[in-house]
């Protein structure tokens, strides 16, 4: 089936989107943004029209898929679901975890195709990882983090820019992004987490919030799950030259089990395009490591091929319409457990 979209949100993400969903060659018929100017130069690449009211889009009974990278997501997601249409939502799904649930059980309900786009499981050194996982023998330990170059915002809290908590106000990073660094990467890595190792049953955390800001700049957080220890940390750093490819994305992945180690070394989110993911494989057998390098390829393109083969197929195939949800709930009990100084077990309403 040939597939006809419409895009809701045309902001800095949508570039990916757009990308993704002009290789899986599905007709954009429409584009929408409050913001025309934002907009226009989409409709005009796509031939598509401009909508500056969502509902527009989905009133059509030729659209398909509705793909939304604005960041309004419940009220979006409800609708493009009644509405019938098949959903790729940007993350993280919403702004707590029973809005995320509640998306998520009226597309179970409907029985619509419904995904949240967690780019990161369609890496191909994450995707080589998840396939090694079973020579690992019995997993032990997984060490996950992002370390993101943000500039220094330990020293002092920014007086201007998106990082600037106005009095009585919201930053910018919190109105766009829902918060700081747990929102931003740390959802990915608690998105790998349970496409990886599974869901934790229990976690303590610490979410660090300075004086003055409404975002966090670090998240740590002990996760117990069926198979070992997860450690997770999310961190907004001032250091430029760390990590693997020395420029100060630092971000990778850890699992060790009886029979061997798994590493992998993931790019910056928005430089997919040129810079490749690295995933090293120890076996504890031979006592040998394999590197795994690939060609710079976008999970984003990746991905939105992947949703878009099931679209066309009326599947919603193997990822399932709860991962975004599982994310925020997961977001949800480290924020809670960081308040409460408490290690809590995750109540999964799903
Ligand atoms: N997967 C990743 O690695 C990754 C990276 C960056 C951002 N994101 C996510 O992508 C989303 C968007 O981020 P961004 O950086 O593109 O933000 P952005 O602010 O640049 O873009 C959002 C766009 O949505 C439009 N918009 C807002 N409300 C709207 C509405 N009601 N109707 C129509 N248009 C509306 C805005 O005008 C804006 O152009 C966020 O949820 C963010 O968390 C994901």
């Amino acid at each position: 089936m040939a597939i006809t979209a419409g895009v809701i949100g045309c902001g800095n993400i949508s570039r990916f989107h757009f990308s993704g969903l002009e290789k899986a060659g599905v007709t954009v018929k429409w584009v929408c943004d409050l913001d025309e100017t934002a907009a226009r130069p989409w409709a005009d690449r796509f031939g598509a029209a401009y909508a500056p009211d969502y509902r527009e889009i989905l009133a059509d009974p030729e659209v398909d898929l509705v793909d939304i990278t604005a960041f309004s997501y419940k009220e979006m997601c409800m609708a493009a679901v009644t509405a019938g249409k098949a959903v790729i939502c940007e993350k993280t799904l919403a702004e707590n975890a029973e809005d995320a649930a509640e998306i998520v059980r009226r597309a179970e309900s409907a029985g619509t195709i419904f995904y949240t786009s967690y780019m990161k499981r369609f890496i191909p050194a994450v995707e080589k990882a998840k396939a090694l996982l079973p020579r690992l023998g019995c997993i032990v330990s997984t060490h996950i983090r992002t370390h993101q170059c943000w500039g220094d915002l330990w020293s002092e809290a920014p007086d201007s820019g998106p990082f600037h908590t106005p009095d009585g106000g919201m930053s910018e990073v919190r109105r766009r992004y829902g918060g700081g660094i747990l929102a931003c990467g740390g959802s990915h890595i608690l998105d790998l987490v349970l496409y990886l190792i599974g869901r934790p049953r229990r976690l303590y955390a610490s979410v660090a919030i300075p004086a003055d800001r409404d975002y966090d700049l670090q998240a740590t957080a002990l996760l117990e799950t069926n198979h070992g220890i997860v450690l997770c940390e999310a961190l907004a750093h001032p250091l430029r030259r760390i990590g693997f490819l020395r420029d100060g994305w630092d971000e990778r992945v850890e699992i060790n089990g009886t029979n061997g180690r798994l590493e992998v070394f993931s790019a910056q989110w928005d430089k997919v395009e040129t810079n490749a993911s690295l995933l090293v494989h120890y076996d504890n057998t031979t006592g040998q490591a394999t590197e795994y390098r690939y060609a710079p390829v976008s999970p984003f393109d990746r991905a939105i091929a992947f949703f878009c083969e099931n679209i066309a197929r009326g599947e919603q195939g193997a990822q399932s319409r709860r991962t975004g949800y599982d994310v925020d709930e997961l977001i949800e009990t480290m924020v809670r457990s960081s308040q409460e100084h408490k290690a809590l077990a995750v109540r999964w309403r799903l």
